[in-house]
């Protein structure tokens, strides 16, 4: 039977692929230390599992407006425009069944065959995935690493720019990255997006995710609002991945057209799964609160083992839950050329999984540097301690060996 040729244009997370080499080592019966899945496993809070209870309890199993419920909308449109300073309504606002449909029905929304749209790579992998599908022209921008961490190379992403740029994938706290925009790079950001006229998808999936300071969102920025796109997701925040609940925020004319969209694609985010929401938003922010403060002590310990080893250079970001270790040194000791080979040795070897530069996009011209990815979210600190010994203890016992043959 014969498969749509635009299929070939659809990309995927390849990061789901690192999953099934950890799972099968596991199912050999070797330990696993997972740092390659950005999921969380400390549970959703109480009082959000509750509320979905008392919804299903109380009969919200119908469809539900495609747009979302208004309980639903109205809090998203309240919280999200007070945190970033600007004026949202419940008609600025679609639910959706996650963050994820956001990148996908914003591009269906704005990007004509042939426009090309500027996106971070190393970067989320669905963007670019989503682009080719939609048969959008791919401008990747890159990003420059200095001590302070990872910067967007705002003279090359100008450069890429052309009249048939009409659009700009932008994430704030950034995966893989960890990274997130200074005043001054997110000024200069927004500035281009003005003076080009473009539509800007600004993905905050991570923006309360963070350990001290504050976010800031693109569409704050004077000129901004209005051309603008949210993602917001559940996932993170809340733990709350497999829910899958997020929405779409932006101007209205966008967001009707994506409200079309959700009628044809799925009719309604799961009606429960948004009483949910509503309480998430609205209720209790302890257990929130005391989740920031695991992943904290979660970063705090991979950071301190990672920087025990010779060569390695890792930032510490104050928000996502993910680490970018430059390993070009680390790779050097060991004589191995490959990230790839580097990971999966580093399985076999010791049971730590996690993925590499390799996941997140296509790799530019130039790139010399060999960087993973460690996410620190679904890991229990004593297991971060035991794998991330193990991983040290193996790359020096490695390179000595080496260095001794
Ligand atoms: C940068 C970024 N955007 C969006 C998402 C989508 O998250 P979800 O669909 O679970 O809301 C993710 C998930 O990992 C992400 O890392």
């Amino acid at each position: 039977m014969h498969l749509a040729d635009r299929l070939k244009n659809l990309g995927t997370e390849t990061a789901f692929a690192v999953s099934e080499a950890a799972a099968a080592w596991r199912a050999q019966g070797h330990k696993i230390y997972p740092f390659h899945l950005g999921d969380i496993n400390l549970p959703t809070p109480a009082n959000i599992v509750a509320a979905q209870s008392r919804a299903i309890a109380e009969g919200k199993t119908g469809y539900a407006p495609a747009a979302g419920i208004l309980p639903l909308r109205e809090a998203l449109a309240e919280l999200l425009g007070a945190q970033r300073g600007v004026d949202y309504t419940p008609a600025n606002v679609a639910v959706q069944p996650g963050g994820k449909p956001v990148v996908t029905k914003f591009l269906q929304a704005v990007m004509e065959p042939g426009d090309e749209v500027l996106y971070p790579t190393p970067g989320y992998p669905i963007y670019e995935s989503q682009i080719d599908y939609f048969c959008g022209v791919p401008l990747p921008y890159r990003f420059v690493e200095s001590a302070d961490g990872f910067q967007m190379d705002l003279d090359y992403l100008e450069a890429l720019i052309s009249p048939r740029t009409r659009l700009l994938i932008y994430n704030n706290c950034q995966n893989p990255l960890g990274t997130e925009s200074s005043a001054a790079e997110l000024q200069r950001v927004a500035e281009l997006a003005i003076r080009h006229n473009l539509w800007v998808l600004s993905d905050e999936a991570y923006f309360d995710v963070r350990y001290s300071g504050k976010t800031t969102s693109i569409a704050s920025l004077p000129g901004m609002q209005e051309r603008t796109v949210i993602l917001y997701t559940f996932s993170k925040k809340y733990a709350m991945t497999g829910w899958r609940l997020g929405a779409a925020v932006g101007p209205q004319e966008v967001i009707q057209a994506i409200t079309r969209l959700n009628t044809n694609d799925e009719s309604c985010t799961t009606h429960f799964v948004q009483w949910a929401g509503v309480e998430a938003l609205r209720g209790e922010q302890s257990a929130p609160a005391a989740a920031l403060q695991t992943l904290q002590e979660r970063r705090d310990v991979t950071v301190e083992i990672l920087r025990q080893i010779q060569g390695l250079v890792v930032h510490k970001p104050e928000s996502t839950f993910y680490l970018f270790p430059n390993v070009t040194q680390v790779m050097e000791r060991l004589g191995v050329s490959h990230v790839a080979h580097f990971a999966d040795a580093a399985l076999k070897n010791t049971g730590v999984s996690f993925c590499t530069r390799m996941h997140f996009g296509r790799s530019l011209p130039g790139e010399t540097q060999q960087y993973i990815r460690l996410a620190y979210s679904g890991i229990d600190t004593p297991d971060i301690r035991e794998g991330l010994s193990l991983f040290r203890d193996w790359i020096d016992h490695t390179a000595h060996q080496g260095a001794a043959a």
